[in-house]
């Protein structure tokens, strides 16, 4: 059989311990895959930031990128190499520099997801140009802004209508709070939110490609106790946040991407799930890196193997005529998106391609996971991040919980 080397490519910012780890893994995993008329060995290797000609060749099948949402010129690259070399990239750079917060939600709400109320308030100052005054003069009306608060209620949130990593969130409890924040709002544009308050559960369902995984989460916990290592929901709840994840990451184009839902009741609402390129560093995700890990070469080697082509163009009419249906219960409508979602991930393909060929992923995983290679992994990305003295303790509590991990689920 003819063989050939498909390139899998790492686009990285400040990335340290995962990308340590999956270049190991795969070393380790040393995969010669059949497919077709060809056997596939993979290669991998970190991208470079320089300049390049428009028309110059992609030798990358796959890249698994960390910059676009902030670094333009690898963003720029990896446009190129879509549109001209057929590149398959997550996440979408298109969709990622297009669709904030304000999208999603207002994409979800038509879908009938349950996403607290929320209002989109003009910015209290501007940045001065030519045609502000006139714009102003002309078009803004004087509003009240104690109004929109009665109409949602206390507590509510105020929230950059594209925001991330929590800059700029005030939680308001009354007339005068929601004034304050107001005027130090400065020239963001903000939301107005509905608190789902009390909640009794904070999950953070992280989605990769067809692969979904639950975090229990403490907004109120130091960073590194966030993410939780039990998860205390039940097998149809854990359905209802697959279905939910999967059917926004489908539908934005977003092969990696973490919904933040909260529970109050019997009933979910998901509040912030427009994060494509989430948080995947060890110090915050301890316990679930190895999967992180794990779904990343899985869905990467995958893509890579199959040649699956990127959807360039996302196609919401299918979602679309769900959300027309007139009389479909909740629960049903969800389930109909997930199945498209499930479609577009090719999730039955992906699973069977796994049991064939990365069965042996498991057993290399948790020896992997437990050597001193992974050890230092962790010290270097603690090292970058925490005080000298602190990084001895900070390492061990880290791959303390891995190894917590490797004990209760790694075991092959
Ligand atoms: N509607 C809401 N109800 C309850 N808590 C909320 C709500 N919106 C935001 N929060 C709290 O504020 C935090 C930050 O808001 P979020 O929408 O997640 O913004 P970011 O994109 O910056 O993470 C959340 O993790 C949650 O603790
Ligand atoms: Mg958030």
């Amino acid at each position: 059989m003819a063989e050939s080397t498909r390139w899998i490519g790492l686009s990285l910012g400040a990335d340290i311990c995962w990308p340590i780890c999956y270049e190991e893994l795969m070393r380790r995993l040393d995969l010669a895959i059949p497919h077709k008329k060809e056997t596939v060995k993979l290669a991998v290797e970190r991208l470079t930031i320089e300049p390049f000609d428009l028309k110059q060749a992609c030798k990358y099948t796959v890249v698994i990128d960390r910059l676009t949402h902030w670094f333009h010129t690898s963003r720029e690259w990896i446009k190129k190499a879509v549109l001209m070399d057929d590149l398959y990239v997550f996440n979408n750079p298109w969709s990622i520099q297009s669709m904030e917060k304000h999208t999603s939600y207002c994409a979800m709400m038509k879908l009938g997801m349950k996403i607290p109320e929320t209002w989109m308030i003009p910015p209290k100052d501007y940045e001065p140009s030519n045609d502000l005054r006139p714009t102003l003069m002309s078009y803004a009306r004087l509003f009240d802004l104690g109004k929109i608060g009665d109409s949602l209620g206390y507590p509510m949130f105020m929230k950059p209508y594209d925001g991330g990593a929590w800059v700029g969130v005030s939680k308001i409890d009354n007339e005068s709070a929601l004034r304050a924040s107001y005027e130090q709002s400065g020239k963001r544009v903000m939301h107005l939110q509905s608190a789902v308050n009390p909640f009794d559960r904070f999950v953070r369902t992280i989605g990769l490609g067809p692969q979904t995984r639950f975090v229990s989460y403490d907004p109120g916990a130091p960073l590194h106790d966030r993410y939780m290592m039990d998860i205390d929901i039940s097998d149809e709840e854990k359905q209802l946040l697959a279905d939910i994840t999967l059917t926004i990451n489908a539908f934005f184009g977003w092969d990696f991407n973490s919904c933040e839902a909260l529970r109050q009741g019997t009933e979910w609402y998901p509040i912030d799930y427009a994060n494509p390129c989430p948080d995947s560093q060890v110090t915050s995700l301890h316990y679930h890196f190895p999967w992180l890990v794990k779904a990343n070469i899985r869905w990467s080697v995958y893509c890579a193997v199959t040649q699956r082509q990127m959807r360039k163009n996302l196609d919401w009419e299918p979602f679309y005529k769900i959300a027309a249906e007139p009389d479909m219960p909740y629960r049903e409508r969800i389930a109909a998106y997930a199945a498209i979602a499930r479609k577009r991930f090719e999730t039955d393909r992906f699973e069977e391609f796994c049991a064939k060929h990365l069965s042996h992923l498991d057993e290399i995983a948790y020896e992997f996971f437990g050597t001193d290679m992974c050890r230092d992994a962790v010290r270097k990305k603690v090292a970058a991040l925490f005080p000298a003295h602190e990084v001895d303790s900070f390492t061990e509590l880290f791959f303390g919980r891995i190894q917590k991990w490797r004990d209760q689920e790694g075991k092959a």
